[in-house]
């Protein structure tokens, strides 16, 4: 196996670190590439800083499902000064290399090189690539194919061995990437997904700018991480007409949260999952809702596809370890809705019943959303939602005739008031 290094602050790690690492693979042969993060003091780290470890979930989370590359904690584990003589030699040996691992500089650290501890050292222990750091714009560069070795070769700049790599650059650097995530710009498709979502979660990066959504409630132990793994379990459930349903849910349950000052995060996972056991056969419901401990009823023993709701909210506590009630509380009432609904669950209702993609619904319910108040907006889809029923001439549900029973005994009050 041909192993080449690839080391760096990763900070964060951004889709450049990754392209150049799959130019060596493809350009010069190599069949895996590790990435070793530099240690960093922790003294030097700012309170909106990544940490070593950030550093290196950032990584993990950005390399998942590509076994050409793998990570190497080597440098972070020894701490203090990292010596690349001292990391080379340590792969060499746990990797059980016959050859020379390859050692990829960015042409941006070659003219130092000759002052790196032991440098011959290093060009006789590892084959040296250099690859193209530095952007060129175009038309300005030279004009060979990208990822294409150059010969081996000196130069009197950099007087040991190497290969040349013509790699195309892609220009982004960390720096950019901190610097624009400090100062509120677009930073987010310049890292890989997993990377972001680390960023996301643990607010990395940023002093004080502020997001939209940050002025909402935010839910202890919802992250974008969880949230990812369930919408990727949802499209891979869900026919895909269905997973878009979901997401249409999600996103308005997200913009329905921002409005009413809710966690948006817990409002888009809801809207995601509500219908994650809509395709399971009716044994499977029933086998799943019953788990819940609430009684099922008649109409429900008729119909088991009414139960996806409480279904899926024991799938998600059950299978996925959610344990926010709220939001499998929405999951559970978007069904039938229910007298005990709180205020996510109620968005999330309503998200289900107007998104965008329900094409037969009333304008003036979509305009509502807009303008109304919660409860208002509630009670008005629900209303809407059982006259369609009805109109259908299909059952409706005991919990929805108490909860509109319930409903009509507060208006009363509130009239006589
Ligand atoms: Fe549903
Ligand atoms: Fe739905």
């Amino acid at each position: 196996m041909r192993v080449a290094i690839l080391g760096g602050s990763f900070n964060p790690v951004h889709v450049g670190h990754l392209f150049l690492a799959d130019g060596v693979l493809s350009g010069l042969g190599y069949d895996r590439i590790v990435l070793i993060p530099a240690f960093q003091s922790p003294f030097k780290i700012g309170a909106s800083g990544a940490s070593p470890r950030d550093r290196l979930d950032m990584l993990a989370a950005s390399i998942a499902g590509d076994p050409r590359l793998t990570i190497d904690d080597c440098e972070i584990r020894r701490e203090g000064v990292s010596y690349t003589i001292d990391t080379i030699a340590g792969i060499r040996t746990r990797y059980g290399l016959k050859g020379k691992p390859g050692l990829i500089l960015g042409d941006d650290l070659a003219p130092a090189f000759s002052r790196w501890r032991k440098a011959d050292e290093i060009a006789r222990q590892a084959d040296i690539i250099i690859a193209r750091r530095l952007f060129n714009p175009p038309n300005q560069g030279d004009s060979a194919p990208s990822g294409e070795g150059l010969p081996k070769g000196k130069d009197p700049d950099f007087p040991f061995p190497y290969t040349g790599l013509n790699n195309e650059v892609i220009n982004v650097s960390s720096r950019l990437v901190r610097e624009k995530i400090l100062q509120g710009e677009n930073w987010r498709y310049l890292v890989p997904a997993g990377a972001r979502f680390i960023i996301e979660d643990r607010n990395l990066y940023r002093t004080g700018n502020k997001d939209k959504a940050e002025d909402s409630k935010a839910s202890p132990g919802i992250t974008w991480e969880t949230a990812v793994l369930l919408e990727n379990a949802s499209r891979e459930a869900l026919s895909l007409s269905r997973f878009l349903h979901s997401r249409n849910t999600a996103l308005l349950a997200w913009d329905l949260c921002v409005k009413y000052r809710l966690d948006p995060l817990a409002g888009y996972l809801a809207g995601m999952t509500h219908d994650i056991c809509k395709p399971m056969d009716n044994g499977e419901l029933l086998r799943l809702a019953r788990k819940d401990g609430g009684t099922i009823t008649r109409l429900e023993q008729e119909k088991p596809a009414l139960l996806h709701g409480r279904a899926a909210a024991v799938l998600l506590e059950k299978k996925y370890g959610i344990t926010n009630s709220e939001i499998l509380e929405a999951v559970r009432y978007h069904v039938a809705a229910s007298r005990d609904m709180g205020a996510l669950a109620k968005v999330v209702y309503i998200a289900d019943k107007i998104e965008v993609s329900r094409d037969w619904v009333n304008p003036a319910l979509r305009d509502l959303s807009g303008t109304a108040d919660l409860d208002r907006l509630f009670e008005t889809v629900l209303e809407h939602t059982v006259a369609c029923l009805r109109d259908q001439r299909k059952e409706v549900s005991r919990e929805t005739l108490r909860l509109l029973a319930a409903l009509d005994t507060r208006k009363r009050h509130e009239k006589k008031n």
